[in-house]
C-alpha cells in the first residue's frame, strides 16, 4: 500500500441484517472505531436495500465517517424494471459506492461483462463510485487462466469510461474459490493478480490513472489474514463478506488496514 492511496475497508452484508440488526451492527462499529481512524483507512457498508435509509439517517445523525454502499443497482435511470433500484435513488441517499459485478451477481442473476460495464457507467454517471469485482473460478485457476479470465473483466468493465473516471473506481479481485469458504489467496497470490490489474489498466489508460483506482482483495478476509494482504504493494484494501457481520471482528480488520497505511 503506498503513500497517496488510503485503503478501503468495505463491509459487503449481502442478504444478511435487516434495518433494526443493521443500526445495531452500525452502532456497535461506531463504539469500536476511534474517530482518528477514519484519517487513515476509508470504511465502506454494503447493507440490503431496506437498510439503506436507516443506515443513511443515523451515519448523518451522529456524523460518523462511515461511507454508506449498496450491493447492486440497475443501469437504467427509471422505468419497467420491476423489483429493480435505480442508480439515482441511490444517489439521493447519499451512498457513495456500489458494488458491481459481484460472483455472486453474475453466477446467480446472470449478470455478464456487457451488463456490468453498463452500471459501472451508470454508476459513474450519478457520481457514486463502482467497486468492480473480477474473479476466477477454481477450475479457471487450475487450468492456468486466473489472469486472462481476471483481466478480460477489468477491461470489459471499465470499456468506455473516461480515465479520471477509471482513477476514481475500485476493482475488487475475488477468485471465487475464496468466497465463503474459509479458503484465502496468499498474499503473494493476491498481490500477483492485483499488480497484473494494475499493469493492465495502465496498459489501456496510463500509470497515473493506474496509479490512483484502489484495488481492493476479497474472499475470506478475516482480522488474522489482513497485515499480510495489506503490506503488498498493490492490495489497497479488502472487500470483506461473512467477517463483516461481527463488528468487533470487522473493527479489528479496519485498524489493521489503518496501521497498515500509517
Ligand atoms: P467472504 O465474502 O469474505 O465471506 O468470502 C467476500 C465477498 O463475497 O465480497
Amino acid at each position: 500500500m503506498p503513500d497517496g492511496r488510503v485503503p478501503l475497508i468495505s463491509g459487503n452484508w449481502k442478504m444478511n441484517l435487516d434495518h433494526f440488526e443493521a443500526l445495531r451492527n452500525l452502532q456497535k462499529l461506531a463504539w469500536l472505531l476511534p474517530k482518528d481512524v477514519y484519517e487513515r483507512v476509508d470504511v465502506s457498508l454494503h447493507p440490503p436495500f431496506t437498510d439503506i435509509r436507516t443506515l443513511q439517517t443515523s451515519i448523518e445523525a451522529d456524523r460518523m465517517d462511515v461511507l454508506l454502499g449498496a450491493q447492486h443497482c440497475h443501469h437504467e435511470v427509471s422505468g419497467a424494471y420491476t423489483g429493480e433500484v435505480s442508480p439515482a435513488f441511490l444517489a439521493k441517499l447519499d451512498v457513495k459506492l456500489v458494488i458491481c459485478g459481484h460472483s455472486e451477481r453474475r453466477e446467480l442473476f446472470g449478470e455478464n461483462d456487457e451488463i456490468v460495464n453498463a452500471k459501472v457507467k451508470a454508476i459513474l454517471a450519478h457520481k457514486m463510485t463502482p467497486i468492480l469485482c473480477v474473479g476466477e473460478t477454481l477450475a479457471e485457476r487450475e487450468a492456468g487462466e486466473t489472469e486472462a479470465k481476471v483481466l478480460g473483466q477489468v477491461a470489459a468493465g471499465i470499456a468506455g469510461a473516461k480515465k479520471d473516471q477509471v482513477a476514481s473506481m475500485v476493482i475488487a479481485y475475488e477468485p471465487i474459490w475464496a468466497i465463503g469458504t474459509g479458503k484465502t489467496a496468499t498474499a503473494q497470490d493476491a498481490q500477483d493478480v492485483c499488480g497484473a490489474i494494475r499493469r493492465a489498466v495502465a496498459a489501456s489508460t496510463d500509470a497515473s490513472t493506474a496509479g490512483s483506482i484502489r484495488i481492493q482483495y476479497g474472499g475470506s478476509v478475516k482480522a488474522g489474514t489482513t497485515a499480510e494482504l495489506m503490506a503488498q504493494p498493490d492490495v489497497d484494501g479488502a472487500l470483506v463478506g461473512g467477517a463483516s457481520l461481527d463488528p468487533d471482528e470487522f473493527a479489528q480488520i479496519v485498524k489493521i488496514a489503518a496501521g497498515a497505511s500509517s
